[in-house]
């Protein structure tokens, strides 16, 4: 009789990285070669180390995320038996080598972070994953544009860009991946980016009590860890790490009209007089998919924009810049010009025979440019040139996850990847920074003036190219609230230019709502109104008198604060610190900032904390962190350390002052093109804390600021010898201002002195910092709150100045 045979199936097991055999050092980078895995641990900075495994020898990096290279950095290694020492000044690595497992510790030898022993860093097939064993009370925080809790402790979460119209308020995964987070624990933070572009999986102790862990589908397990003793600090190598955001142009910071669509050009005129009518002040437009004939990529519908050259210039002269959407779909459609070069330049992604891809979005059948291709991103670069050179201010990527529908692209096709051909499952969650990258790219050789780029889905690094906003959002209560978390997560994750459709995309926002999210957006970075189509309009004046003048005073409030916020935009620009702040940053080892009544909470710049409330609500339960807090509308000083209930009134969103915040203001403008008056109005409120703002000026538009053209002085405020310095400016821009108002709050009286000289300080009654006011419907506005000022009015200049008080 013969035997049967047996199948072999193959056996799905965990495979470990093994035992250590042979160490090689190499001045910075360590090699250790393990019985089933090779593995590279190179040494940053004294603060920062990245670790590479894979089963095959390891090939030079690569990586789209990451644009730092390693600094000279001073390291001790040991190697003694069973395990290898490396020191730097900051952090002890110690690895054991039977079986391999790595440890990180800081200076003083307390354990940061740890593989769990056991697990480490294993493979299914291909699937790698690092296990890092859960500390005792461990958070975490960031992972990018990631729904759900600030703390993320018991949460797990995948990254694979997605198009998610009408996303609910715990969906995940979204449109973006930022494989960053950041672990506290027993007064100790690090950083961990893992720079694997396959779809990836994050658990924060999810269904464990074991581990953290993070994994991929495939490809190198390559993470960077970075210790520091401050978030911020943490987040700043990060962004030194992954790049950070070049200067914006100024009229990027102010208000953003937007619905899908406005159409034809007669319409977005009507929109932008009508803003200027009403006296709401604001600097763009945004036109969606209708202005395209058929939605072919760089074409104009022209029954609806005959001139659209005209059009952007005379949107221009009114002060306002006209900001375009693009896909990544170009239509196939013979005589389409640009489907015709496209072909012929040969930059569209192919199935692995040959053929060309094409998936259907927004004009039907479309082919894709491959940015991951130098050949098609300077394809594209060309292309984008058809909207700078009639003026388009803006590129709005959208759609770039890639969104087809259907949604399933397939696995089967291959993109350049610079070098590293490549399938869709390595490539889909890049594409869209690398289309980004092409749109600001292509705006920035095209044009003298700074472009404004945004995104909707994105990668690590995003930040070096655009802003983002966080899609398809809707109007609910719930989803403005998700939004600011979302936007508070990016913060923690590098990206500083974050925005959220105000309004709500899906759906028509009630009247409450409306008014809550207006208000909020004036401390958004990117501040723009947006709805979809078939839905109630999103312009401030569709929601009745009452919620127009609450929008124009919030609007008001946000122009008058430009000068405060420009220079919060400069210090995200140079040290990574987010424009928008989760209160994690500051106050990280305090409880209270993650529990969920509290999580929403965040700081526009280091001086201002919003507490976002919903449209139903009538009384908020707020917490002050450590340190006295002032109302912004009326001066009353709160002490930290407290949970208050506050009432709440339709006409102020609740916004509280830091103690010793350094606030510059200035004069309202309709545009961050009018000049405001003389007069630059630094507000500085009484406190304990010593105080340092670096205030930033520039010409707002050119990049002449790169070469020096700018003014830049630190203005300090020292409460331990009553001194407020104004620093000796630097830079070779003259400031707009002549005159520097010292706006004090809460210093009752004074008699300054500047420079050794008495001055007087002026008695103010403000109406506050903006004039808002409550609407009377039997006549006309009303003002409500004022505060009882000090102003000490001197000449600006560029020398440095001392004012005693
Ligand atoms: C999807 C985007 O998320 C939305 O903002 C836009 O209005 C539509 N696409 C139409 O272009």
């Amino acid at each position: 009789m013969l035997a049967m045979a047996i199948p072999a199936y193959a056996q799905q097991t965990v495979n470990t990285a093994g035992n250590v055999e042979k160490v090689t050092v190499n001045g910075q980078t360590i090699h250790l070669k393990a019985s089933n895995t090779d593995i590279e641990i190179a040494v940053f900075s004294p603060t920062m180390v990245r670790v590479r495994m894979d089963r095959h020898p390891l090939p030079p990096a690569f990586s789209y995320a990451v644009v730092a290279k390693p600094q000279p950095t001073a390291v001790k290694t040991t190697d003694a038996g069973g395990a290898m020492t490396i020191l730097t000044d900051s952090i002890k690595i110690v690895v054991q080598k039977k079986p391999y497992s790595i440890a990180f510790y800081n200076a003083q030898g307390q354990e940061v972070n740890a593989d769990e022993q056991g697990l480490t860093t294993s493979w299914v097939g291909n699937n790698v994953t690092t296990y890092k064993h859960l500390q005792e009370g461990e958070r975490f925080i960031g992972l990018g544009e990631k729904t759900g809790p600030l703390d993320r402790f018991g949460n797990a979460y995948t990254n694979w860009n997605s198009d998610v119209f009408g996303y609910a308020v715990n969906a995940d995964p979204i449109y973006s991946t930022i494989p960053f987070y950041i672990g506290i624990h027993h007064h100790l933070n690090y950083g961990i980016l893992f720079d694997n572009s396959y779809q990836s999986d994050f658990s924060f102790g999810a269904s464990t009590d074991r581990y953290a862990a993070f994994g991929a589908r495939d490809g190198e397990m390559n993470y960077f860890f970075i210790y520091h003793q401050q978030v911020a600090d943490i987040i700043s190598e990060y962004t030194a790490l992954t790049g950070r955001m070049p200067m914006p142009p100024l009229w990027s910071l102010g208000y953003q009209q937007n619905r899908y669509s406005y159409y034809p050009d007669t319409e977005v005129k009507r929109i932008a007089q009508t803003l200027r009518e009403k006296k709401i002040p604001a600097d763009g437009i945004t036109l969606d998919i209708h202005y395209m004939d058929n939605y072919k990529l760089f074409t104009w519908n022209k029954d609806r924009f005959p001139d659209p050259k005209k059009m952007i210039a005379d949107l221009k002269a009114e002060g306002f810049r006209t900001t375009l959407i693009v896909d990544p779909g170009i239509k196939v459609e013979d005589g389409y010009a640009a489907h015709e070069e496209g072909v012929k330049a040969n930059v569209f992604i192919k199935y692995s025979d040959g053929k060309l891809y094409s998936g259907q979005v927004w004009p039907g059948w479309c082919n894709f440019t491959d940015y991951t291709d130098p050949r098609g991103r300077a394809w594209w670069k060309g292309q984008i040139r058809n909207y700078t050179d009639i003026g388009v201010a803006g590129i709005w990527n959208d759609m770039n996850e890639i969104a087809t529908w259907g949604q399933k692209m397939p696995n089967n096709v291959l993109f350049a990847y610079d070098g590293h051909p490549t399938t869709h499952l390595q490539a889909h969650n890049i594409y869209a920074l690398n289309m980004a990258r092409s749109s600001y790219e292509g705006a920035r050789e095209a044009t003298q003036e700074r472009p404004f780029i945004l995104t909707r889905a994105g990668y690590a690094g995003l930040q070096r190219y655009t802003a983002i906003w966080t899609g398809d959002n809707r109007a609910e209560d719930d989803h403005m609230l998700a939004g600011v978390r979302l936007l508070n997560s990016l913060g923690l994750s590098g990206v500083a230019f974050t925005g959220m459709d105000i309004g709500g995309f899906t759906g028509n926002a009630t009247v409450g709502l409306y008014t809550r999210w207006i208000q909020l957006g004036a401390f958004i970075p990117y501040y723009r109104s947006h709805t979809a189509v078939n839905t109630r309009s999103s312009e401030p004046w569709t929601y009745g008198e009452e919620t127009m003048e609450i929008a124009r005073n919030f609007i008001n409030l946000r122009y008058k604060l430009m000068p405060y916020l420009y220079s919060n935009f400069y210090a995200a620009a140079t040290t990574g610190l987010p424009v928008q702040r989760s209160l994690a940053i500051d106050y990280t080892f305090d409880g209270k900032v993650y529990d969920p009544q509290y999580q929403n909470q965040f700081c526009f710049g280091p001086a201002l904390m919003v507490a976002p409330v919903t449209s139903q609500q009538t009384v908020a339960k707020i917490y002050f962190p450590q340190g006295s807090w002032y109302d912004l509308y009326n001066d009353t000083l709160i002490s930290g350390n407290q949970e208050k209930l506050v009432e709440l009134s339709w006409q102020k969103l609740p916004v509280y002052v830091k103690e010793s915040s350094i606030i510059p203001m200035q004069s309202l403008v309709q545009s961050t093109s009018e000049k405001p008056d003389d007069t630059l109005r630094i507000h500085i409120y009484k406190g304990q804390q010593e105080n340092h703002f670096v205030y930033y000026e520039d010409d707002g538009i050119s990049y002449k600021y790169e070469h020096g053209d700018y003014y830049k002085r630190d203005i300090a405020y020292t409460p331990g010898n009553n001194t407020i310095t104004l620093g000796k400016a630097a830079g070779k821009f003259t400031s707009k201002f002549g005159t520097v108002a010292l706006i004090l709050h809460g210093f009752g009286d004074v008699q300054p002195k500047v420079n050794g000289a008495a001055v007087t300080a002026a008695k103010a009654r403000l109406p506050f910092l903006s004039p808002i006011s409550r609407f009377d419907p039997q006549g006309g506005f009303t003002p409500v709150d004022s505060c009882d000022v000090k102003v000490i009015t001197v000449q600006n200049g560029s020398d440095k100045m001392e004012v005693q008080y």
